[in-house]
C-alpha cells in the first residue's frame, strides 16, 4: 500500500515496511470507528459554529463521514495499514471523497485528544451494556433465591461444616457482591465520561474552540480541565480494569462453588445440560465447563489490569506511543467480561437444587453445635462455659459416629444438668435457621424480606 501519510511532509524516505506494520494499530482500533466518526462530527459542528469552518464545509464533512460510516458498517471500506490507525484511515477516506474540506477536519485537534476521546465514548457505552448484563444476572439470582428461600444446606467456614443456612440466603450473598460491582462501574463511569477533545496534541490549540459545546454534543459531563492530563490520562481505563477484575473475581468464586457443588461428592446442585460438556473417553462425565472457563478467564482480566498499570508507570507527560497499547487489553477485558456475564445470567435459572443431598450434608458435621451453646446461654450459662460443654458433647458424637440430635437426653444431661427435653427443637435444622431472624440473617422469613429489598435495589 502506498497511501500518502498525513505526516509525510518532513520525511525524506518511506517508513520501513516492517516498522509500518509494527507501529500500526488499525487492525484493532478500527473497532472504534463509530466513535471516531461521532467525535469528528461534533468537532466539525463546533468548528463551523465558531467560524473556523464554513457551513458548507461542515455539511460536506458530516455527509462524507456518514457515508464512510455506512461503508464500514456494510464492510465496503478498505482499511490500510500504511495509514496506521482508524483516525487516519477515516480522515484519508474523507478527503478522497470530498476533497479539500476533508483536509480541514483536523483543524484544532490532534490524534492524541482524538483517540482519548474515542476510547472514552466507546467505554462509556460498554459500561452501560455490562451494567445491564449484571442486572440481568442479579435478577436471576433473586428469582433463584425466592424459589429456594427455605432450602437448607450446610454453610461452611474453612470449607468445614459450620452452621445450616438457606440456599436463598446464599444466593443473596452473590447478589450483594454484584450490586457493589454495578455501583463501582457506575462510579468509574463518572471519570470515564469526561472529554479530552480540545487538548489537541498536548497544550491546547490556537483556534477559538468551544469545548463546552463539543462536550454537550457528545454527551460528556464536561471537558477535562487540563490538556496535558487530557491526552495522557489512562486512569479511567485502569479503574475500569480494576472494577472488571473484582467482578471477575466474584464470578470466579461463584464458579468455584458451582463446580464443587455439582461434583458427585457434594451433589448439591445440577447444572442444566446446555451449560456442560461430556468427555470423549469417560461416558459418565458431565463437566461444568462454563464455570470452569469463567474461573480461568478471571486470570487474563487480572493480567490486563497489571498490564495497564505497568504501561503507564514510567510515562512522562504527555502522550507517548506506549498508550497505543491500552486498547487490546481493554477490548479483551470488555469482550470476556460481557461473555462471562451473559453465560452466567443464562445459566442461573437452570440450576436445580438437590435438596435431599444438601439436607443430608447439613445433618452431618455437627452443624447445630452453636445452637446448643446458645441454648445453654439462654439457661444462664456463660458462653465460654457453654462452648466447653458442647465441645464435649461433640467429642462424644465423634466417638459414637452420630450427630448431636442423635444423642439421648441422658447422654446430653451428662454434660450439663441445664439441658432439658426442649433441647431437641434447637438441634433441628429448621430450628437453627429460623432462629437467625434479624437483618442479614439466614432465617427464611428474613430471606423473603431481603428479597423484597433486593428487588427494589436491582434497578
Ligand atoms: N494510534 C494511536 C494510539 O492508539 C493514536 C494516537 C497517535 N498519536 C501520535 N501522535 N502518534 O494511541
Amino acid at each position: 500500500m502506498s497511501d500518502k501519510k498525513p505526516w509525510a511532509g518532513r520525511f525524506n524516505e518511506p517508513t520501513d515496511a516492517f516498522v509500518e506494520a509494527f507501529t500500526a494499530s488499525v487492525d484493532f482500533d478500527r473497532r472504534l470507528y463509530r466513535y471516531d466518526i461521532q467525535g469528528s462530527i461534533a468537532h466539525a459542528t463546533m468548528l463551523a459554529d465558531r467560524g473556523i469552518l464554513t457551513a458548507e464545509e461542515r455539511e460536506r464533512i458530516i455527509q462524507g463521514l456518514e457515508a464512510i460510516r455506512e461503508r464500514i458498517d456494510n464492510d465496503q471500506f478498505e482499511w490500510s495499514v500504511s495509514l496506521e490507525d482508524v483516525h487516519m484511515n477515516v480522515e484519508s477516506a474523507l478527503t478522497a471523497a470530498i476533497g479539500d474540506a476533508g483536509k480541514k477536519l483536523h483543524t484544532g485537534r490532534s490524534r492524541n485528544d482524538q483517540v482519548a476521546t474515542d476510547i472514552r465514548l466507546w467505554l462509556r457505552d460498554e459500561i452501560e451494556t455490562i451494567r445491564g448484563e449484571l442486572l440481568r444476572l442479579q435478577t436471576a439470582l433473586i428469582d433463584l433465591a425466592e424459589r429456594e428461600a427455605e432450602t437448607i444446606l450446610p454453610g461452611f467456614t474453612h470449607l468445614q461444616t459450620a452452621q445450616p443456612i438457606t440456599f436463598g440466603h446464599h444466593m443473596l450473598a452473590w447478589f450483594e457482591m454484584l450490586q457493589r460491582d454495578r455501583e463501582r462501574l457506575a462510579d468509574c463511569n463518572k471519570r470515564v465520561n469526561i472529554m479530552p477533545l480540545g487538548s489537541a496534541a498536548l497544550a491546547g490549540t490556537t483556534y477559538p474552540i468551544d469545548r463546552q459545546q463539543t462536550a454537550r454534543l457528545l454527551g460528556f459531563s464536561g471537558p477535562c480541565e487540563n490538556s496535558l492530563d487530557g491526552v495522557s490520562d489512562r486512569d479511567f481505563a485502569i479503574e475500569f480494569s480494576a472494577a472488571a477484575s473484582i467482578l471477575m473475581m466474584h464470578l470466579s468464586r461463584f464458579s468455584e462453588e458451582l463446580i464443587i457443588w455439582s461434583s458427585a461428592q457434594f451433589g448439591f446442585v445440577e447444572l442444566s445440560d446446555r451449560f456442560c460438556t461430556g468427555s470423549s473417553i469417560m461416558p459418565q462425565k458431565k463437566n461444568p465447563d462454563v464455570p470452569e472457563l469463567i474461573r480461568g478467564k478471571s486470570g487474563r482480566i487480572f493480567g490486563h489490569l497489571v498490564g495497564l498499570l505497568t504501561l503507564m508507570k514510567g510515562q512522562p507527560l504527555a502522550y507517548n506511543k506506549d498508550n497505543q497499547e491500552d486498547k487490546e487489553p481493554l477490548f479483551d477485558t470488555v469482550d470476556n467480561l460481557k461473555g462471562s456475564l451473559k453465560v452466567f445470567a443464562d445459566m442461573i435459572p437452570g440450576i436445580r437444587c438437590r435438596t435431599e443431598n444438601m439436607r443430608a450434608a447439613a445433618m452431618k458435621g455437627f452443624a447445630t453445635a452453636t445452637d446448643l451453646a446458645d441454648y445453654l446461654v439462654r439457661k444462664g450459662i456463660p458462653f465460654r462455659d457453654a462452648h466447653e460443654v458442647v465441645g464435649k458433647a461433640v467429642a462424644l458424637g465423634v466417638r459414637k459416629g452420630c450427630d448431636l440430635a442423635d444423642l439421648s437426653l441422658e447422654e446430653l444431661r451428662g454434660f450439663s444438668g441445664q439441658i432439658e427435653d426442649d433441647v431437641f427443637e434447637v438441634l433441628t435444622l429448621e430450628g437453627s435457621i429460623a432462629a437467625r431472624d434479624h437483618i442479614g440473617g439466614t432465617a427464611p422469613r428474613q430471606v423473603r424480606v431481603a428479597i423484597e429489598r433486593a428487588r427494589r435495589r436491582a434497578v
